[in-house]
């Protein structure tokens, strides 16, 4: 291997916290000397960064080595080798036995040891195939680069920020408490000044990360442990450029008064929550380990509705835990009728090697669970575009984050997250602006830049009723 390796390519499977790590993974490549590419072909090093947290989404990573593969032998028979790193939780879960099944990789690295990327990398080019999975000591928020201004334009004016990682509820079915390992939360002082670098780039709009993001206790200024409300309280007042804050993902559990608080009182504070329920039956969600019933989940719903009015909802659901019967199943969609999701996202169980209800006997068959799926998503559609066409006609802030290539229009975000297609020249992308609502699909709006108003500098949230 020669030492004129510069272009890697990223591929991003899966959640959020993989999107961010993935770029902070470029930033610590960029320091040894790599440009990203968005093209395979003209990588030198491609990194897969890997979800694991369904069989489709782990079956993906393998299928994509197999052309890797091809690729990789090509190019070493022209005497232009390729490097392949596989990073995030299949390397974590799989560890050894992923090289044992794929030959053609030359390192694996989880996501807890990201900042150990230039050794792995020098150690690959020598040939030895290394593989870094254990939960590391040190902690990678801190020894991964700071990026560069020039990086952080580059990725747009809405920007992820992990504040806590790992997870200790263990849901039966879910593999992320074993891939991502215990909870633990970056110190309040440490996030503060990683949005104050991103804002002093022409961030406008930050989204707080975590598996558990509202179980947040990052060591405060006083040492003591400061809660995911308390911090988007410190981010307001701290980084006042910041003009929108969201957070995912939250937990039922977690939910806590200045979380409440913050909603009430922050205009920064996005009005949309991302709060999954998993099954709107109490026996599933008692095998599920959830640690709340549908009642508890309801009244959560309920309290934040009071603080704050205009909030839209979304939630994540699965369908065809073992044990789940036709009444389970039916408590589930009375759920989603009582909440009324402006979006939700929906899965049929999937066994994972190692879960607890991976070994239960019980299974639901594939045929039920396709069943059940599509018969949820029916409703859940009819529900988001009941929410969308709700929007039409009012004016809403949106932050304008790029540009279609194919039409030039410019497409943004509303405050409930729901992407908006605005007729607007580029110069106002980075802005956010009043747009007219015109046109609404299930999970898109469409509109004009409403008279007057090019850049709403108070950070505004609240829907302007026509
Ligand atoms: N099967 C199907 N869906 C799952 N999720 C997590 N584990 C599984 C699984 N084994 C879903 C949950 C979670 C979302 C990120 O993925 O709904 O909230
Ligand atoms: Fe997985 Fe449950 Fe933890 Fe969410 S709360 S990451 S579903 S174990």
């Amino acid at each position: 291997m020669t030492d004129t390796l510069r272009k890697v390519f990223i591929k991003t499977y899966g959640c959020q916290m993989n999107a961010y790590d993935s770029a902070r993974m470029a930033d610590t490549l960029a320091g040894e000397g790599f440009e990203t590419t968005e093209n395979a072909d003209l990588a030198d090093l491609v990194l897969l960064n890997t979800c694991h947290i369904r069989e489709k989404a782990a079956d993906k990573v393998y299928s994509d080595i197999g052309r890797l593969r091809r690729l990789k032998n090509e190019r070493a028979s022209v005497g232009n080798p390729l490097l392949i790193g596989v990073a995030g939780c299949v390397a974590q879960a799989e560890g050894a036995e992923m090289m044992r099944r794929a030959p053609a990789i030359d390192f694996l690295v989880g996501p807890q040891n990201y900042h150990h990327l230039p050794q792995l990398l020098a150690q690959a080019k020598a040939g030895k195939r290394p593989v870094d999975v254990d939960f590391a000591v040190d902690d990678k928020f801190s020894a991964l680069p700071s990026p560069l201004p020039k990086a952080i334009a580059a990725r747009g004016p809405a920007a992820f920020l992990t504040v806590q990682e790992g997870c200790d509820k263990f849901c039966s079915f879910c593999v992320v408490p074993y891939t991502r390992g215990a909870e633990m939360s970056r110190p309040l002082a440490r996030i503060i000044a990683e949005a104050q670098r991103l804002a002093s780039a022409g961030v406008r709009e930050i989204t707080l990360l975590g598996q558990n993001v509202n179980a947040y206790h990052g060591a405060g200024a006083d040492g003591r442990p400061a809660s995911l409300g308390r911090l988007l309280f410190a981010l307001a007042r701290q980084v006042p450029q910041i003009a929108r804050l969201r957070y995912t993902t939250s937990h039922p559990c977690d939910m806590h008064d200045e979380l409440y608080a913050a909603h009430r009182d922050l205009p920064q504070l996005m009005p949309y929550l991302h709060l999954p329920v998993q099954s709107g039956s109490d026996r599933m969600l008692h095998a599920m380990n959830r640690g709340h019933t549908r009642g508890d989940y309801l009244r959560l719903i309920e309290r934040m509705r009071q603080v704050r009015p205009d909030i839209a909802f979304s939630s994540d659901i699965i369908v065809g835990h073992p044990g789940e019967s036709e009444a389970d199943f039916d408590d589930t969609l009375s759920l989603v009728e009582e909440v009324g999701y402006a979006a939700c996202y929906s899965f049929k169980y999937s066994g994972r090697p190692g879960t607890p209800a991976a070994a239960h006997d019980d299974q639901i068959t594939e045929a039920i669970k396709s069943e059940r799926l599509a018969r949820l998503q029916e409703r859940l559609d009819a529900h988001a575009s009941a929410f969308t066409a709700s929007l039409v006609g009012m004016i809403l802030p949106v932050l304008l984050e790029r540009q279609d290539q194919r039409t030039n229009r410019l497409i943004g975000r509303s405050p409930f997250l729901i992407p908006v297609n605005v007729d607007a020249p580029s110069d106002l992308l980075g802005h956010i602006v009043a747009v007219h609502i015109r046109k609404a699909a299930p999970y898109h709006l469409s509109g004009d830049v409403a008279a007057n108003a090019t850049d709403i500098l108070s950070p505004a949230s609240h829907a302007m009723a026509q």
